[in-house]
Parts: C-alpha cells; sequence; structure tokens
C-alpha cells in the first residue's frame, strides 16, 4: 500500500507542540477583544479578483497563489493573505465604521519550502476601516508589540516607515523611475524591464546587482506631502507615549502593493534574515476603493504564528506547556470506576484522562507517567489512592466520594 505524506511545505503539528498553538491564538483574542475587535472567519477562497487587487506586480500575486478553476468554471485562489478578503467583506456588507476585525486563519503562498517559509502558514491579524487617523495606527502597532512582550520576546526590531499617498507618491514616483532608468544595465535580470510596472519592488530586491543601484534611490519618506508628513509625526509621537520602541527606517518596503502612509514589518533578530519577519502590516487607504467600495481608509497587521514559535524558541521563552492533564485514572477492577470517576473529575474542572482497554496495572501506570499528569487516582480492588506522578509524595488513601474533594485540595 503506498503511504503518504503531508504536502510539499506543510505540515502537521500534533499535541503537545500544538497547545502552543492554541495558546497563542488565545492571548492574541483576549488582547484585541480587549480593545474592540471582533472576530471575521471569511472563505479559504475567494475569486481570483480579489487577490489581484493587493497588487498585480508583487510575487505572492504573480508567482505564489495557489489558484483554479472550479467545478463552475469559476477561476478561484486560496487565500495567500488576509487583508483582500476582510476588505472584500467590508464592501460587501458594509458594517458601521469603524469595522475593526481579527483573524486566525491558514494562508497559501507556493514559495520554494526552507526552514520557516512554508506553502501553508498562519496568521493572527487585525485590519481596521473606516478611520484615518494616525492614532489608529499607533493602536494597531501597539497590539502586535504588545503581543511580543506577552509571549516574553525580547529581540523584535520595529521598522516603521511612511509610504507617502495619492499626494505626494505620483512625483516620487517618477523621481524614483528616473534614478532606476539611469541604472538599468545595472539592474538584475528580474528587475531589468519591469521598473515601470512597480518601481518600489527594485527597491525590495535583494539581489547585489538591484542592492548596488538603488542605494542612494531617493526613498518616500524624503518626499512626503504635509499632511502625510504631519500623520507620521503623530504617529511616532503615540508610539512613544506608549512605550513601543521602534526604528524609523525609510529603506522598509513591503511585498504587497496596497500600503499607503504607515507600514511597518516586525523582526525578529534571534532568527535568520530570510526568516525573521514575524509580522508586519500598514495603511492601505485605497484598497477598499480598489475592491469597488467607498473610498474608505484602513490599517492592519498579519502576524505569522511559526515565525513567532520559531522566535520564542531561539530567546528560550513561551516554550511548550510540560502538561496538559491534572489527573490521570488508572482502574483495575474493570473500569466502570474509571469511566464514573474520570466524568466526574471532569465536571469539577479538572483536565482528567484515563486508561483504556483494562490492562494491567504497570501498562496503565506507563500511560499515565506519559500523560505527564501531576496526579493518579488508582482504583484497585478494594481502596482508591491518590498519589503524585511527577515528584515523590505520600500516596493517600480516600473514600470514592471523596476523591474530587482531595484531587481539589491537592491541586489547589
Ligand atoms: P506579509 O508580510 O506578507 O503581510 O505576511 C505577514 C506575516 O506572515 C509575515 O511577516 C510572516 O511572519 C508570515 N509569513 C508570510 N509568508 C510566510 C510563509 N511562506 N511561511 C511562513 N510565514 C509566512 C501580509 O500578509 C499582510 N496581509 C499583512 C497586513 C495586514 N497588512 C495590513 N493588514
Amino acid at each position: 500500500m503506498p503511504t503518504f505524506q503531508a504536502p510539499k511545505g506543510t505540515f502537521d503539528v500534533l499535541p503537545p507542540a500544538s497547545a502552543r498553538y492554541g495558546r497563542l491564538v488565545a492571548r492574541f483574542a483576549g488582547l484585541v477583544e480587549r480593545a474592540g475587535y471582533g472576530l471575521v472567519v471569511s472563505p479559504l477562497f475567494e475569486d481570483i479578483g480579489v487577490f489581484r487587487r493587493v497588487g498585480e506586480s508583487t510575487d505572492i500575486v504573480r508567482k505564489e497563489m495557489f489558484d483554479f478553476e472550479d467545478k463552475g468554471g469559476r477561476h478561484v485562489a486560496l487565500r495567500p493573505e488576509g487583508t483582500a478578503s476582510v476588505v472584500r467583506a467590508y464592501v460587501e456588507h458594509r458594517p458601521p465604521s469603524p469595522f475593526k476585525a481579527w483573524y486566525v486563519a491558514p494562508h497559501f503562498r507556493h514559495e520554494r519550502p526552507q526552514a520557516g517559509r512554508y506553502r501553508q502558514h498562519h496568521q493572527v491579524g487585525v485590519e481596521a476601516l473606516g478611520s484615518g487617523d494616525a492614532d489608529l495606527d499607533v493602536e494597531v502597532v501597539a497590539l502586535a508589540w504588545q503581543l511580543f512582550g506577552d509571549l516574553g520576546l525580547q529581540r523584535i526590531r520595529l521598522r516603521l516607515t511612511s509610504l507617502g499617498d495619492d499626494t505626494c507618491r505620483p512625483a516620487y514616483r517618477e523621481e524614483l523611475l528616473a534614478h532606476l532608468r539611469a541604472r538599468r544595465g545595472q539592474l538584475c535580470d528580474e528587475h531589468r524591464d519591469r521598473i515601470d510596472d512597480n518601481p518600489l519592488r527594485v527597491l525590495d530586491c535583494k539581489r547585489d546587482a538591484c542592492r548596488a543601484a538603488t542605494g542612494d534611490a531617493p526613498r518616500m519618506l524624503h518626499r512626503l506631502c504635509d499632511a502625510c508628513a504631519a500623520h507620521f509625526e503623530r504617529v511616532q509621537a503615540g508610539l512613544g507615549a506608549l512605550g513601543v520602541a521602534y526604528d524609523v527606517d525609510p529603506s522598509l518596503v513591503r511585498g504587497l502593493d496596497y500600503y499607503t502612509r504607515t507600514t511597518f514589518e516586525f523582526e525578529a533578530q534571534a532568527l535568520d534574515s530570510a526568516q525573521n519577519g514575524a509580522g508586519g502590516g500598514g495603511r492601505y487607504d485605497g484598497l477598499a476603493e480598489a475592491m469597488g467600495g467607498p473610498s474608505t481608509p484602513g490599517i492592519g497587521f498579519g502576524l505569522g504564528i511559526e515565525r513567532i514559535l520559531l522566535a520564542c524558541d531561539a530567546e528560550g521563552v513561551f516554550a511548550v506547556p510540560e502538561t496538559t492533564l491534572d489527573v490521570f485514572v488508572i482502574d483495575t477492577t474493570g473500569g466502570e470506576t474509571a469511566r464514573d470517576l474520570t466524568a466526574a473529575l471532569r465536571r469539577a474542572g479538572f483536565r482528567a484522562d484515563r486508561a483504556w482497554d483494562d490492562r494491567s496495572w504497570k501498562a496503565q501506570m506507563k500511560a499515565a507517567m506519559h500523560s505527564t499528569a501531576a496526579l493518579a487516582v488508582v482504583v484497585e480492588a478494594e481502596q482508591i489512592t491518590i498519589r503524585t506522578l511527577r515528584e515523590k509524595g505520600e500516596a493517600e488513601t480516600v473514600q470514592r466520594e471523596n476523591v474530587v474533594d482531595h484531587v481539589r485540595k491537592r491541586l489547589g
């Protein structure tokens, strides 16, 4: 019989490691719900046009989408990023503004798999639509910052810039184009003939040829109009007031085209540069309109769960929990007592499990040790004892009706 493996670039997350996924998402949910963000669940696939709006010149759209024709002949794609879906939903349903949403979802990009770079990865993120207030930018950035802090991560660098808006960007684009055209011969093969599509993309190229040719290129941050400059000032003042440490980095370019004004990235400095993007985001004040809706400002971020957990491993924080059980029931009298006691313990709020198949005392004890529970309740011929599993301690004999109370006393 053939055997199967998870598709290239994907992976399974099994217990106990998966407990960290759940805990990370729970912390994130708590954090953003306290700030008024509500969960949005949107389809895993959309009309491909939805994702094309995030930038025809980006690698994500040009090369990395999992797209296909469905049985009805519709051209759809698996979600490569989360913002487009939320903005599509906003435009479709027109909820009251500001619309503050959070999500946790798998994302799909047909990338060359390597450490920290997968074909299916998972993001938690927020999107806030309907306000251009610079203090909202501060709120959004500070939420991500707080999550990293809550997890215990200390080596996260926040890079921040402004990419301007419709007022200042067109003139900057022309200036950058002139710079690049004058150096066309020096650019890498991919970008030599594509600078007109989106000259900003060239600034994001990691190849030495493009890097050398763009080292002295003009940067948007130095060409902001007065309104964008004032917005950026206010954002910096707000981050300072909330104690969020940031580096203004005019060379920051993101892999998506929709960004305007505030744009940022979180770099996990404990990781290699190929995989150290722990998250990123920014304003996208033109995206709702590009999606066919009314002109609506928006801002958000997406954080890569796998990258964050890699950073936690590298910094030795937010470890896989040692145990997910409080108590394990061993029963050598046929299993009925285990059945009833486990149910009673769970009803009382304990995390309880038991051995199956009426196996020997030794086999059940082995299962109990493997479970990493703190306590075992051992049911033998005439008596029930409670004993510690992970450290030495006295075994206590208890009456059956007192088991739950005893467990409560022992575990506090
Ligand atoms: P992004 O920077 O493309 O932004 O992705 C967000 C994060 O997802 C990255 O910083 C990284 O941690 C993680 N990530 C991306 N691709 C992979 C991959 N192949 N394997 C593992 N992790 C990955 C966005 O997607 C925007 N939608 C963020 C945003 C929200 N901007 C505004 N609102």
